[in-house]
């Protein structure tokens, strides 16, 4: 599976994951993936961003909003375009465009931070987005991604439940098993049984790596690996959602925050020796 079938799976859900994101239901990400994001971002006043896979462009806003100059791009024109109608009503100055992460449309040096908000892993080649990542941040830049968890949300993976429904375990398996654009269907959970009848599931084109290959990338790339963030929705969020429960359990992403080391496609600096 390439870029253009990937393009076509996400236009295809694209009006659907707007309407539904904006009215509630990806909780996931608005209650735990996004707020552990922002905690784990290194400041970002004055500086000038790049949002790679912005979907319809809540987290891009989010940024702009912490005081970033913001560019956003997404593979999806539908996204783009519901982006880009919310910053004609309500403006942050933000940028949207359609664009591919592998083959990003800036000068090399032009951002002084990339993000990615769970957007790297539905790529066929996350070595090319990391390196386009590299090629686009000025020296001392930074990278900060959210991915599925890659030792939680392999191929295989059930949720296991007490008969209270609560959450008990995880089952997963084929964790060594590389997928290239297994193609997922699946609603958001907080949609109801009845709901589910009246709008088509969302069909998501998945690329799994293992934790070490996923390490591999990102250095391979070009990056210094800084913080892992592995967000929990924890107890003391007072919400009782079973998809937010599973995160108290394992976690369902993984952050990656990573400075620009070297240019990708440099030479790597030698390995220090004891
Ligand atoms: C799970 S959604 C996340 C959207 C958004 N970042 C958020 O957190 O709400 C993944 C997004 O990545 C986009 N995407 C997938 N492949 C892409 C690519 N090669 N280049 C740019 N965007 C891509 C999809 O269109 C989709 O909007």
């Amino acid at each position: 599976m390439d870029s253009t079938d990937v393009a076509r799976h996400w236009e295809a859900n694209a009006e659907a994951w707007t309407r539904q994101a904006r009215n509630g239901f990806d909780i996931f990400r608005d209650a735990v993936n996004t707020p552990a994001f922002m905690a784990q971002l290194p400041s970002i006043q004055g500086k000038e961003g790049l949002d790679v896979g912005c979907g319809e462009g809540s987290n891009t806003r989010q940024l702009a909003r912490r005081g970033a100059a913001m560019m956003a791009v997404d593979i999806a024109p539908t996204f783009v375009r519901h982006a880009q109608e919310t910053e004609c009503k309500e403006p942050l100055g933000i940028e949207f465009r359609v664009g591919d992460g592998m083959a990003l449309p800036f000068d090399e040096a032009s951002f002084d931070f990339v993000t990615a908000f769970m957007s790297l892993m539905d790529m066929p080649d996350p070595q090319r987005a990391l390196r386009e990542a590299n090629r686009v941040l000025r020296p001392g830049g930074f990278l900060q991604f959210s991915i599925l968890h890659p030792c939680f949300v392999p191929p295989h993976r059930k949720v296991l439940r007490r008969r209270d429904g609560k959450t008990r375990a995880i089952e997963i398996g084929d964790y060594f098993a590389s997928t290239t654009g297994r193609v997922d269907t699946w609603w958001f959970s907080m949609l109801s049984r009845k709901q589910r009848k009246k709008v088509a599931p969302f069909q998501t084109p998945i690329f799994h790596r293992t934790l070490s290959q996923w390490i591999d990338l990102v250095i391979g790339a070009g990056f210094a690996i800084e913080k892992l963030g592995e967000p929990t929705a924890g107890a003391a969020s007072g919400r009782r959602e079973a998809v937010l429960e599973d995160t108290e359990v394992a976690p369902l992403s993984l952050i990656v925050l990573a400075t620009k080391r070297r240019a990708a496609g440099a030479a790597p600096s030698p390995v220090p020796t004891p």
